[in-house]
């Protein structure tokens, strides 16, 4: 069962967008693409992979294994990082640079998917095929494939982690104290993790279970500009200083765990007794031993490993002239067009899975110890 949640209102913010993208059957590789697939080009052609910036581990991650990939595969690779003072114009100038070097095929993870119609119409025009990584290029016809995590099920695992939190670690409550973060308004994503998340509890809000102390719940009030710890920090201080002087927050959705640590952090200088449950996600090396402590109580796990391989698979299809891998024909909407996607399956890892989750990941693993 699959549905669209997608509201096709021309708004200047992604966030309000309201772009989702929603699966609940994962079937990995049951359904072959519908866009038409090249006729096949040269296999030591040149593949252009644009990453936004170094947010986030998974993305410092990304660069090297799309470097060593491409090239085991037998392409020539050009892995660009947009910088961290304006990524946007730097991405756009790469993905030009890209087309007139005459990239086959360009993978990119947008810095903000919103603003890159000229370039990835200009790589259509040259006969470049685009594929959007991790992030959804929006408002487009000039995007050919997406390869993902399924983004509104990290959502949704999100939620409900922090619901099985707080009844685990505060059994004798019957209502909470929680505050929602949310990330970037320029990452198509941050929408789709927010809705996932609101999907479990805006019923425990309507419940009345959750109460939402600062009345934030809107994603423009939620939203982390650039998905910087010190702005989630900034604006958990801000709760902690006015919101929570009288009463203790139970419970923090953060939609990763660069914020998380953030939050965390806010919450032990303001000094309050016991840490809310906080949620997480990328299992960056700095938060898996805070799993393991407890002080955050969960993450997601989206092995890096596995999307890079999928987007140079879907490359390696391309240059066989066959219909790359799709198992997602209907949920990502972005504004123009629904992308055909390939969705890989996210995991919620706590302390009690943490082991089992890192099974196949040995540096991952070595951290739950
Ligand atoms: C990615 C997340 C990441 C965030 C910040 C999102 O688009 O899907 O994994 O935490 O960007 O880098």
């Amino acid at each position: 069962m699959k549905k669209i949640l997608f509201a096709a209102t021309a708004v200047m913010a992604v966030a309000a967008l309201g772009l989702t993208g929603c699966s609940s059957d994962n079937g990995r590789g049951s359904e072959t693409g519908t866009d038409e697939a090249a006729s096949g080009f040269s296999a030591d052609s040149l593949i252009g992979v644009a990453l936004p910036d170094k947010t986030s581990e998974n993305w410092v991650l990304a660069g090297s294994l799309f470097e060593e990939g491409l090239a085991d595969a037998g392409f020539e690779g050009d892995v660009q990082y947009a910088g961290a003072s304006n990524a946007v114009a730097d991405q756009q100038q790469q993905i030009s640079t890209m087309v007139t070097n005459g990239a086959k095929v360009i993978i990119v993870g947008a810095k903000d998917g919103a603003q890159l119609g000229t370039q990835v119409a200009d790589a259509k025009a040259a006969g470049a095929i685009v594929i959007a990584y991790d992030r959804l290029i929006l408002n487009t016809d000039d995007v050919d494939y997406y390869v993902a995590f399924d983004n509104f099920k990290v959502g949704q695992l999100q939620g409900q982690a922090l619901l099985d939190g707080m009844a685990a670690k505060f059994p004798d409550k019957t209502t909470y104290n929680v505050e929602l973060f949310s990330g970037s308004s320029d990452d198509s994503n941050s929408a789709v993790f927010f809705d996932g998340a609101m999907d479990v509890l805006q019923p425990k809000i309507d419940d009345g279970t959750l109460k939402i102390v600062s009345g934030q719940t809107e994603i423009s009030q939620t939203a982390t500009d650039g998905w910087k710890p010190e702005n989630a920090q900034r604006r958990m201080d801000t709760l902690m200083q006015g919101t929570y002087q009288a009463e203790a927050v139970d419970g923090v959705l953060s939609p990763n765990d660069t914020l998380a640590r953030a939050i965390i952090t806010s919450v032990k200088d303001a000094g309050q007794a016991e840490l809310p449950v906080v949620t997480g996600q990328d299992s960056e090396a700095a938060s898996i031993p805070l799993i393991m402590s407890g002080d955050q109580y969960s993450t997601i796990y989206k092995d890096t490993r596995a999307l890079v391989k999928e987007a140079i698979a879907m490359a390696s299809a391309l240059q066989a002239g066959d219909e790359p891998t799709v198992n997602d024909t209907e949920s990502y909407d972005n504004g123009n067009k629904i992308v055909p996607a390939d969705l890989l399956t996210p995991v919620i890892v706590t302390k009690d899975n943490a082991a089992e989750a890192y099974a196949e990941n040995p540096d991952l693993l070595a951290l739950t110890k």
